[in-house]
């Protein structure tokens, strides 16, 4: 039976409780984690969003009726619990922070009973993902989701802190908007008022904070909600929320600089970990090169090599036919990685053409001298020799080649380097190595569309010296673009945006954009700048990544309070659910749902 908590109030949290307060009185309330009988006592493990701590029981404190009520207690019952605190009684539990202590209690309520959750509430369950995201209350009620949703609020309160100090204004920007030019699907929002018109969820607040640069608000942040109707990933959500600003008379270094003091506050404040300031830049070609990803993981080396100037006229034909064909021939030597099982490298060869390579060359300098190489027999023996020490290979290491298209081999080098990081164990969670990427290509060819995309978005900033090559050699320009990457994971990006209406229109052009389109879709954007417009830059975080990376999680989900599954749907709340006919009559819609391609 529930009781109420009239007359009672919350004097301490669990761990609030501390050897300070012994022989005084509390006041806790929470829920039982765990009770154990041993004849005339009894104890309970108290928990609340603090911490655990011991309730003990006998017959003399509490009498012969709160003996028999706290006999009942069960795992998740929510209590109340008056009494003394006391030195423990029972043995004293080093790995809790109130382990030397219990409270003799002399008052009991409880306040609501639980039924046997589906599954114990403890940081180390093998629970499956589907059923925690059901019973997503009570996996929050675990320690370490509860230490990451802390977390992420204390980083959000800290960043409002920090930015208001740095005289940025917080200002909030609609959700039922119009397309935003971030590249992903859009979610759309029928409206009642205009039959068969549709508002857009913001994939991120991106021109309404270059509108308020315009407005003269010159130092704007937002922590704000975005949306994305793409493929799932560890780290992609439908909806996330960015750390989104944008600043009025600034150039590429202003924004690095406010953002790199903002990192290291935040980092010092949560973790005490000290980002060493400046942080590492490298241009996007060289990440391509030595990493072969523009998200480079800086934790470990590992770099790749390039041998085509070695092997053009090398006599083996899937590197000197790559060569002919405009690619690349590329390397990776990878340290103790040489003794691999033949159904290791079969493993190693599957993942490389996951990532587009047509076959995988390599060299295992196997660590009893004897050397395994399927395509020695079209080298010579000095041939090899002399790329295996450009690869810097010795005894013990393996070595692999992607010979292809530049894209291919960046992919495919960059793909195997991970891997192997993996397998050796260089990847430690708790080290911290940023970089900054800057000098993005503005823009990127797709064959789908047969055009040029922007790399980052159409108001993106040509570098000075590239403009030239917009109408020549578009796909050389670079941009005043920037990435912050942490350990191999894009947290955020941003550049200075365009500000001038002429280099406007060769973007346009260069991207294929007509006129009549640009104005559709941007208009008002490219109204408000012919009212005077201040250079402005920007840059937006993955609030949602940086809490992960700061909790050492693997997924987005886990500091998340109510994620979506791969699919988009909430196993929680059933979203998203079919709606009453009346609700689609009001909206003027009539579902047809035609055979899937
Ligand atoms: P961008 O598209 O690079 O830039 O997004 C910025 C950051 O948002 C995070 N992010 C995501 N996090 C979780 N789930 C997703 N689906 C997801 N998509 C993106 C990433 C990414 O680095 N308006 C520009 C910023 C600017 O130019 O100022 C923008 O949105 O961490
Ligand atoms: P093949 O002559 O196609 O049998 O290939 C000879 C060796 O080169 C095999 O070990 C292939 O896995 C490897 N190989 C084939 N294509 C490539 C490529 N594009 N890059 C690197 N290695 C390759």
């Amino acid at each position: 039976m529930a009781e109420s908590m009239k007359g009672l109030k919350r004097t301490h949290r669990c761990t609030e409780v501390s050897r300070d307060l012994i022989g005084e009185t509390v006041t806790v309330m929470g829920w039982v984690q765990k009770r154990r009988n041993l004849g005339g006592m009894l104890f309970v493990d108290l928990r609340d969003r603090s911490g655990i701590l011991q309730l003990y029981f006998d017959e003399e404190t509490i009498g012969k009726e709160g003996f028999e009520k706290a006999a009942t207690l069960r795992a998740e019952f929510v209590v109340a619990a008056t009494g003394l605190v006391e030195k423990r009684s029972s043995e004293i539990n080093e790995s809790l922070k109130t382990g030397d202590i219990e409270i003799r209690v002399k008052d009991l309520r409880i306040l609501s009973e639980s039924e046997t959750p589906p599954f114990p509430i403890s940081p180390d369950i093998t629970v499956k993902d589907d059923l925690r995201l059901k019973y997503r209350f009570l996996d929050l009620r675990r320690p370490n989701i509860q230490r990451n949703l802390i977390l992420r609020s204390q980083v959000a309160m800290l960043t409002r802190q920090f930015l208001a100090e740095e005289g940025f204004l917080e200002i909030e920007t609609p959700m039922l908007t119009r397309s935003t030019p971030e590249g992903a699907r859009d979610y759309l929002v029928p409206s009642r008022v205009h039959p068969g018109n549709f508002y857009a969820l913001p994939q991120s607040p991106q021109l309404f904070k270059q509108l308020l640069m315009c407005s003269g608000y010159d130092r704007y942040f937002q922590l704000a909600k975005c949306f994305r109707d793409e493929d799932l990933r560890a780290d992609r959500q439908p909806e996330f929320t960015q750390i989104d600003m944008e600043l009025s008379f600034v150039d590429v270094d202003d924004v690095i600089d406010v953002n790199e003091r903002l990192l290291a506050f935040l980092f010092k404040k949560c973790l005490d970990v000290d980002v060493q300031l400046p942080i590492q830049r490298m241009t996007w070609q060289d990440a391509m090169d030595h990493y072969g990803s523009d998200k480079p993981d800086l934790r470990f080396d590992m770099q790749i090599q390039d041998i085509s100037d070695l092997v053009k006229d090398c006599g083996f034909g899937v590197f000197t036919g790559a060569l002919e064909n405009g690619g690349l021939v590329r390397g990776l030597c990878a340290k103790g990685m040489g003794d691999l099982s033949a159904k290791k490298m079969k493993k190693v060869e599957k993942h490389a053409k996951d990532y587009g390579a047509k076959g995988l060359a390599y060299i295992q300098l196997k660590s009893d001298g004897s050397v395994k190489c399927p395509f020695s027999k079209f080298v010579s023996e000095d041939k090899l020799q002399e790329i295996i020490t450009a690869m810097g290979g010795e005894k013990g290491d393996l070595i692999v080649f992607a010979a292809d298209q530049f894209k291919v081999v960046c992919d495919v080098l960059g793909a195997l380097r991970l891997q192997f990081a993996e397998e050796l164990g260089l990847l430690d969670k708790s080290e911290f190595r940023f970089v900054w990427i800057t000098e993005f290509p503005l823009l990127e060819w797709s064959e789908e569309e047969g055009r040029y995309t922007a790399m980052h978005h159409p108001f993106t900033m040509p570098m000075e010296e590239d403009l030239d090559l917009i109408d020549s050699d578009p796909g050389k320009v670079r941009a005043k673009a920037y990435d912050i990457v942490l350990n191999g994971t894009e947290l955020g990006g941003g550049s200075v945006r365009i500000h001038q209406n002429d280099v406007q229109e060769k973007m346009f052009a260069a991207l294929g954009i007509p006129a009549d389109e640009a104005r559709d879709k941007f208009g008002f954007l490219l109204t408000a700048f012919q009212y005077g417009v201040p250079p402005h830059a920007g840059l937006a975080y993955g609030l949602d990544r940086l809490i992960m990376l700061m909790a050492q999680e693997d997924s987005i989900r886990d500091v998340i309070a109510f994620p979506k599954i791969k699919d988009a749907s909430c196993l929680l709340t059933d979203a998203p659910n079919q709606v009453d006919q009346k609700q689609l009559e009001e909206l003027s819609l009539k579902i047809e749902i035609g055979e899937k391609e």
